[in-house]
């Protein structure tokens, strides 16, 4: 039996033998043709051979070395001339490279046109690459170093001679320019977007120049007319920088110029008229900025994206301005134009915004031309008429804003053709008329607002089709008859405001998505309030004020469990009030029949309920011995004592031997992952102090290089010997478990674990560009300009309102600036994730330094609570917010930043020197919206931990405050 079994196998290898062998000669015999077909295929020049050998060694990336003809790495391109070639192109673009030694080695690659290095992280040590002596650089075309972290002032590029192309954008590099480029005479493309460039805008380069962008710098002074000079300019960005005074009218001068960017300056003045005529010019912005005067006539001739809001523009809109067949988009929002919106309409235009100006007369009947119109804002002027029937044929229109006008009459059932539309706002006008059941048919209309209005009839029934339905506001019309039963069926919906109507009736169940309103109040509904309506567990605001409701209040809405706002005022309610949290915001007056319950016997009920919010808590048991008091001292010692926030490493020494794995577990599912991530190279990494990148209060990372190239960050959780107990690794792991299937872009997920006799690691993606500490306080604050605050801001408040959102809530032991990585310039990642986890692992055994953080983010009550608590973790955030906004460490001097801005919090003038001048007086918007900010930061830092608004709150108050 055995015998045949292995005789028949050895048989069929034959075959397949035979097979492979038919193979490799059709391959075989293919080969000559294939290599005459593509040039590169000549061998590698031997040099270059071994120079791709030891950059390989560097380049820790995707690099298939086992080919071994290095034309055919990812990003490698060469050319060849007789029989060898060489390297002309690479790109090495987010290979997450730091290491300048990778230069000495690209210096020998004397053949190279084009070197990409963008999105890697390398910092000053560049400059040597761009001092020294180099035989590339003199062959060089194009150098693209965009996205790093470099922070030098510019320095001559006098090395490069025949640079063509050079893109520095998204560094920090600062000073002025003035001669650096004149040593480049092929140059045709500049690019400096986002560095920190002061001064005149440069006017040294070489003539022959197309591309020039400077956005987002601080450049000053006014636009030099020496710019006129570069007649084959295609592109101009000046954008977003400090340029003052006129704009010279001189841009026919500029024939070839395609795109013409001056948005975001102090620039004033009448725009040029001399746009209008360069035939070339097809997008051209000059939004936010002071200019006044008319629009130039014809300027949409040749222009196709035009934008000229927020400035002081007046006067009639030219009427041909909308005409042009080609004319795709036309802002002038924000300015002070008035008479009549042009009726010459292009089927082209698919954006065209005119709101918050002065415009009268109605929307021309002419309106159903704009075929391609998508977008259609309107809002805030003294239009008026009815709403054109012929807007029905706009059949691509998504956005349709009319609001705070004076439009009147019905609402033309026309509209319900619009089916593509998902935003409808007609607020605040004179419409009237019964709300037509057609709008049911707008199967993609997420928000619908009506409201102050004078519709009158019921809510049709049929509005339960919309299923993707979010926001539903008729407020202030005269709508009656009862809420169909039907509302209960709109799947998506998260505000409904009813009030100010007649309805009667009584109060259906209601969606249970509703999150951020339920306002049903000035109605005439009646009945009792449903105990159902408890089960708005995400229900932050609910208003049933000014109704004839009558019976108890269900005890039921006390578990909802978002609630904050609660107005029950003038009904007919009787009986006691059930007990709510002290949080939620209560009013109940005008019912006489209504009577407070038990007078705030705050810890029974308080205590059950803290516990449904998902307030967990967590219990350091403290040797029995120490009492209280002393815990309190304690805390503060070993805090001050370890110095804000970078410990001292304590016992790896350099030559640290690698670690014997216990155990290494994947938690992520994703195959790419799963396949690159080593366990044995990852402890081989850890042994190497010099992979160290970032030391926080309790864990320190390290930078772990897999097999295949790809990057991992290792973090060693400090103080694990104490915190891993014998028998507590099989929890860490399940906690960890449990973390790595959550999935938000702001937070780090672990993906893989691996526990040694001393020690644990986790391991994660590597995406660290530094820290919000190392980029506030290190030295690098100006990197981080406002919006790039604001959107750290808010992505950490979107990673912390999910955590807290989580079924089984994820609270931060260490919340901080220095646990916030930054995947780039405005991405924050939450990190230190699952170390309350893993403390919680060790209630048993826990010890004093794991307590509560770093010291100026611990809030006030965890001295005697000691328990982290959400509301903790909303301390901390203000903290971090009061730190972008002030760019002050949480605690200088002695002084807690919370406690000093809290301080200066009660006076206007005095809340201006919280803030961070050199940031908020970069511009008036800026200026505005850094203050509200600061009232959100005030609100997160209050000494009541009841008073602190939720996560997901914060995160609204921020998003309002864009
Ligand atoms: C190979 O390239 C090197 C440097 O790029 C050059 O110095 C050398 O002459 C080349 N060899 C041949 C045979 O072309
Ligand atoms: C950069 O790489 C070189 C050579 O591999 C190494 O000697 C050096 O220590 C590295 N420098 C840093 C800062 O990692
Ligand atoms: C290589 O670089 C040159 C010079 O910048 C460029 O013109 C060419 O298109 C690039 N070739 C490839 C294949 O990327
Ligand atoms: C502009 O480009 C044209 C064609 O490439 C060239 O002949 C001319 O010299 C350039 N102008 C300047 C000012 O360099």
């Amino acid at each position: 039996m055995e015998e045949r079994r292995s005789c028949y196998c050895r048989n069929n290898g034959f075959l397949l033998q035979l097979v492979l062998l038919f193979f490799f000669l059709l391959l075989f015999l293919d080969v000559p043709m294939v290599a005459t077909a593509a040039p590169s295929s000549a061998p590698l020049n031997s040099t270059q051979v071994s120079i791709m050998k030891d950059l390989s060694a560097l380049v820790t990336a995707r690099w298939n070395t086992s080919d071994s003809n290095p034309c055919r790495w990812d990003g490698v391109n060469c050319s060849s001339s007789s029989s060898l070639s060489f390297v002309t192109n690479l790109t090495l673009s987010g290979y997450g490279l730091s290491n300048s030694t990778i230069f000495s080695h690209l210096c020998d690659l004397d053949t190279l046109q084009s070197l990409d290095l963008s999105k890697n992280s390398f910092a000053n040590s560049v400059q040597q690459f761009f001092t020294s002596s180099c035989s590339m650089k003199a062959v060089l075309r194009s150098l693209n170093l965009s996205s790093n972290l470099i922070a030098i002032p510019l320095g001559d590029f006098s090395g490069f001679p025949l640079l063509e192309v050079l893109d520095l954008s998204f560094n920090s590099f600062s000073g002025g320019v003035s001669t650096q480029f004149n040593s480049l005479p092929k140059l045709r493309s500049l690019n400096f977007s986002s560095n920190n460039l002061v001064g005149d805008v440069p006017t040294s380069m070489v003539l022959s120049l197309e591309e020039l962008v400077l956005s987002s710098n601080k450049f000053s002074g006014s636009i030099p007319k020496a710019l006129f000079n570069y007649q084959n300019l295609t592109m101009l960005d000046l954008s977003q920088n400090n340029l003052n005074g006129g704009v010279p009218d001189e841009f026919l001068k500029l024939p070839k110029l395609r795109t013409l960017l001056l948005s975001g300056n102090v620039l004033s003045g009448n725009i040029p008229v001399s746009v209008s005529n360069v035939a070339s010019l097809s997008r051209f912005a000059a939004n936010q900025n002071n200019f006044t005067g008319f629009i130039p006539s014809g300027i949409t001739k040749n222009v196709k994206m035009l934008d000229l809001s927020y400035n002081n523009l007046g006067g009639v809109i030219p009427s041909d301005i909308l005409s042009p067949v080609g004319l795709e988009t036309v802002d002038l929002t924000r300015n002070m134009f008035e008479g009549h919106i042009p009726s010459n309409l292009s089927s082209t235009l698919y954006r065209l915004r005119l709101g918050y100006n002065s415009l009268n007369g109605t929307i021309p009947d002419t309106i159903g031309d704009a075929l391609a119109l998508a977008y259609l804002e309107l809002d805030s002027n003294q239009l008026m008429g009815s709403i054109p029937f012929d807007l029905g044929k706009c059949k691509k229109l998504s956005l349709l804003n009319l609001a705070s006008n004076k439009f009147q009459g019905r609402l033309p059932d026309a509209i319900g053709n619009l089916d593509k539309l998902v935003v409808l706002k007609l607020q605040m006008n004179n419409l009237d008329g019964p709300i037509p059941s057609l709008l049911s048919d707008l199967a993609n209309l997420s928000t619908l607002n009506l409201s102050h209005n004078s519709f009158i009839g019921e809510i049709p029934r049929e509005i339960s089709k919309l299923s993707k339905l979010s926001v539903l506001n008729l407020q202030g019309n005269k709508i009656s008859g009862s809420i169909p039963d039907s509302i209960s069926l709109l799947p998506s919906l998260i505000e409904l405001s009813l009030g100010n109507n007649s309805l009667n009736g009584t109060i259906p169940m209601m969606p249970t998505k509703l999150s951020t309103v339920l306002d049903l109040s000035h109605n005439h509904l009646s009945g009792s309030i449903p105990s159902n309506i408890g089960l708005l567990n995400d229900l932050e605001v609910l208003d049933l004020s000014y109704n004839d409701l009558s019976g108890e209040v269900p005890e039921s809405l006390v578990n909802m469990q978002s609630l904050t706002q609660l107005v029950l005022s003038y009904n007919h309610l009787s009986g006691s009030i059930p007990i709510f949290p002290r949080h939620v915001e209560l009013n109940y007056t005008g019912n006489p029949g209504l009577q407070n319950g038990i007078e705030n016997n705050e810890n029974a009920p308080t205590g059950g309920k803290r516990s449904a919010h998902g307030i967990l808590v967590i219990i350091f048991a403290i040797a029995g011995a120490l009492g209280g008091l002393c815990l309190l001292t304690a805390i503060v010692t070993i805090s001050y004592s370890k110095r804000i926030y970078r410990v001292e490493d304590e016992g790896t020494s350099t030559e640290e031997v690698v670690a014997r794995i216990i155990n290494g577990h994947l938690i992520t599912m994703n195959s790419i992952h799963a396949s690159a991530i080593d366990f044995s190279k990852a402890m081989e990494a850890v042994s190497n102090q010099s992979n160290i990148f970032l030391k926080t209060r309790f864990c320190t990372y390290y930078k772990a290089v897999m097999p295949n190239g790809s990057t991992y960050s290792v973090k060693r959780l400090n103080y694990s010997d104490k915190i891993l107990q014998i028998g507590s690794q099989g929890k860490v792991g399940h906690e960890l478990e449990v973390l790595g299937k959550l999935s938000n872009s702001n937070v780090m997920v672990p993906l893989a674990y691996v526990v040694t006799e001393d020690n644990a690691y986790i391991i994660y993606e590597y995406v660290h560009k530094g820290t919000v500490f190392d980029f506030l306080h290190a030295g690098r604050s100006d990197v981080l300009d406002w919006p790039s605050r604001y959107s750290i801001a808010f992505g950490l408040a979107q990673g912390l309102t999910f955590l807290h959102g989580c079924t089984q809530p994820v609270l931060l032991l260490d919340l901080s600036t220095s646990t916030i990585h930054l995947k780039s310039m405005n991405e924050p990642q939450i990190g230190d994730v699952e170390l309350y986890k893993i403390v919680d692992t060790l209630k048993s055994s826990g010890s004093l330094s794991t307590i509560a953080g770093t010291v100026g983010y611990i809030p006030p009550e965890y001295a005697y609570t000691m328990r982290l608590t959400m509301a903790g973790n909303v301390y901390s955030f203000g903290v971090i917010l009061l730190e972008l906004l002030t760019g002050k460490p949480s605690v200088s001097d002695g002084i807690e930043l919370a406690k000093w801005a809290l301080s200066l919090s009660g006076s206007p003038d005095q809340r201006e020197q919280i803030l961070d001048t050199t940031v908020s007086r970069t511009s008036a918007a800026v200026h505005r919206q850094m203050l509200s900010v600061l009232n959100i930061a005030l609100a997160c830092v209050v000494l009541s931990p009841d008073a602190r608004p939720k996560m997901r709150s914060v995160l609204r108050m921020l998003f309002n405050a864009k």
